[in-house]
C-alpha cells in the first residue's frame, strides 16, 4: 500500500506516524513533508497548494489513496480534481469545504439545519455593521467571512474595539478579500472544545475531545497563535455531551450538506462552546486540527487507516466499530520560534534530546541546511506529545522534553491542560 499525505506540518507528521503504525508495510509519501516525516516516509518537494503537481504525483506513484492535511488545497478543489479522475482521496470537495472557508455559508447552513450556534448577520458596509454592534452591545464578535489564516476573528470587549475591527476589515482591508464581508456575531461564554468526526457523509466516528491553547502565554494570555498546545481527553466531554453533539450538531449538519448537494466526507472538526444553554458551534473546520491531532492520535489504539481508506474510496463506515482509545491522557506542548506569532527568524540550528518511550516529537517548521543540520523553518517548530496515566504526568513529561529542545529564542507554554488540572483539584 502507498499513501500520499499532502502537507508538511505537525498534523501531517502525526497522521503519517499513525498510518505507518497501522500498517508498517505501507509506503508513506509526503508532499512537501518535513524532516520528521522523512524518517518514516519519502518526502517529495511539491507544494501543498500545487494541485496539478500533486495530481500528477499521485498518478505517477499509483498511490492507494491520498490524505489532504491543510485547508488550502481543499479550498482549491484538490478533492474534486482527484475524484473526477477516479483517484481515492480523503477530504471534502471544494463545495463541501465551504463549511470552513466561508463563514457565511457555515452560518446559513447551521441556521437552516437548526444547529445551535451564535446568531450572526453579514455586512458589506460600515454603517450597517456598526449599527448591528450597537444593537447587540459588547462583548461582541466581528469576523472576516473568508479564510484569514486564523486571524480574522476579533472578540471585542467594547463597542470601540468592534468599530475598529470593522474599519480594519471593510475600510483598511487588512484581511484583503477575506474581509470584504464581515459577520457581526453574538458573544458566547463558556469553555471551548475541539471535536473531530470522521465521516463518509452520513455516518460518523467521533474522536476524543481535545482543548487547544491558542494564546502565546501561560494562563491563556497574550496574542492568539495557531495553537501552542493541546490535551485530551477533556472531562467536560461526557458521553452524554457527545451524544448531544452528535444528535444536535454533527448529524443535522451532514444531512444539510447532503440536502444541498455537497456531501461532506473526510474529517469534520467542530469547534464548540459549552455554554449555559448547551453546546454551540463556534466554527467548523474541514480538516484535522493542529495541534489537537498531535495529542489525539497517540491516544488512538484502533486503526485510523481502515476508516480513512474506506472514506477515501467512497465507501461507508457504517459497519465499522467505534475507535478505541488508550487509558490516561496526552499532552502536546508546541515549541515555537522566537518572535512567534509575529515574524520569526529561520535557520537556527536545533539540538534534539533523547526521547523517553511514550513521548513523540512531531516536526512542523523544520528543515535541513546545506550541512544537513536540522534548523528552524517556521513559527511552530515542533509539537511534543507525552501519553501517561494521568494528565499531570503527561504535562510534566511533555514539558520536560519540550524544554530540552534547544535552539535560539525558543518559546513554549508550560501549562498545557491547566483548565483540566484545575477541574481535577
Ligand atoms: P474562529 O476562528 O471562528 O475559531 O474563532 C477564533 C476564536 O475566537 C475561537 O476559538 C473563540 O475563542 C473565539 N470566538 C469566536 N466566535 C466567538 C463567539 N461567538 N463568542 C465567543 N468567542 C468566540
Ligand atoms: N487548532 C485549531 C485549528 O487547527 O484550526
Amino acid at each position: 500500500m502507498k499513501i500520499l499525505i499532502v502537507g508538511g506540518g505537525g498534523r501531517e507528521h502525526a497522521l503519517a506516524w499513525k498510518l505507518k503504525q497501522d500498517d508498517p508495510a505501507a509506503e508513506i509519501i509526503a508532499a512537501p513533508g518535513n524532516p520528521g516525516i522523512a524518517a518514516i516516509g519519502r518526502c517529495v518537494d511539491v507544494k501543498a497548494t500545487d494541485v496539478e503537481a500533486l495530481f500528477a504525483l499521485a498518478k505517477r506513484e499509483r498511490v492507494t489513496f491520498t490524505v489532504i492535511g491543510p485547508e488550502a488545497p481543499l479550498s482549491l478543489g484538490i478533492v474534486d480534481r482527484f475524484r473526477d479522475a477516479g483517484l481515492p482521496v480523503f477530504g471534502p470537495t471544494k463545495a463541501a469545504a465551504r463549511i470552513e472557508t466561508s463563514k457565511r455559508f457555515a452560518k446559513e447552513l447551521m441556521l437552516a439545519a437548526n444547529v445551535p450556534t451564535a446568531s450572526a448577520r453579514t455586512f458589506t458596509t460600515i454603517p450597517e455593521a456598526k449599527a448591528e454592534v450597537r444593537r447587540l452591545g459588547a462583548p461582541v464578535v466581528v469576523k472576516a467571512s473568508g479564510i484569514a489564516a486564523g486571524k480574522g476573528v476579533i472578540v471585542a470587549m467594547s463597542i470601540a474595539e468592534a468599530d475598529a475591527a470593522i474599519d480594519d476589515m471593510l475600510d483598511a482591508k487588512v484581511f484583503g478579500d477575506a474581509g470584504a464581508e464581515v459577520l457581526v456575531e453574538e458573544y458566547m461564554q463558556g469553555e471551548e472544545l475541539s471535536l473531530f468526526a470522521l465521516t463518509d457523509g452520513q455516518n460518523v466516528l467521533t474522536m476524543l475531545a481535545a482543548q487547544d491553547h491558542k494564546r502565546i502565554g501561560d494562563g491563556d494570555t497574550g496574542p492568539n497563535t495557531g495553537g501552542m498546545g493541546a490535551y485530551t481527553p477533556v472531562s467536560l466531554a461526557t458521553p452524554g455531551l457527545l451524544a448531544t453533539v452528535t444528535r444536535r450538531i454533527l448529524t443535522p449538519t451532514l444531512e444539510a450538506m447532503r440536502a444541498q448537494g455537497c456531501t461532506f466526507t473526510g474529517l469534520l472538526y467542530a469547534g464548540l462552546m459549552l455554554t449555559e444553554d448547551g453546546p454551540k458551534v463556534v466554527e467548523f473546520n474541514c480538516r484535522f486540527g493542529d495541534p489537537e491531532t498531535q495529542a489525539i492520535l497517540p491516544m488512538l489504539n484502533s486503526s485510523l487507516l481502515v476508516p480513512m481508506r474506506a472514506i477515501a474510496e467512497g465507501g461507508s463506515i457504517r459497519s465499522l466499530s467505534n475507535f478505541s482509545w488508550k487509558r490516561g491522557a496526552a499532552v502536546t506542548t508546541v515549541v515555537a520560534a522566537e518572535g512567534y506569532p509575529g515574524p520569526v527568524r529561520s535557520g537556527d540550528v536545533i539540538a534534539l534530546p533523547e526521547l523517553p518511550s511514550d513521548v513523540s516529537i512531531f516536526h512542523a517548521g523544520t528543515s535541513r541546511n546545506d550541512a544537513g543540520e536540522l534548523v528552524t523553518a517556521g513559527g511552530r517548530v515542533f509539537a511534543v506529545t507525552a501519553v501517561a496515566d494521568s494528565l499531570a504526568e503527561a504535562q510534566a513529561r511533555s514539558r520536560n522534553v519540550a524544554d530540552a529542545v534547544q535552539f535560539r529564542g525558543r518559546q513554549l507554554r508550560r501549562d498545557i491542560g491547566w483548565r483540566e488540572l484545575a477541574r481535577q483539584r
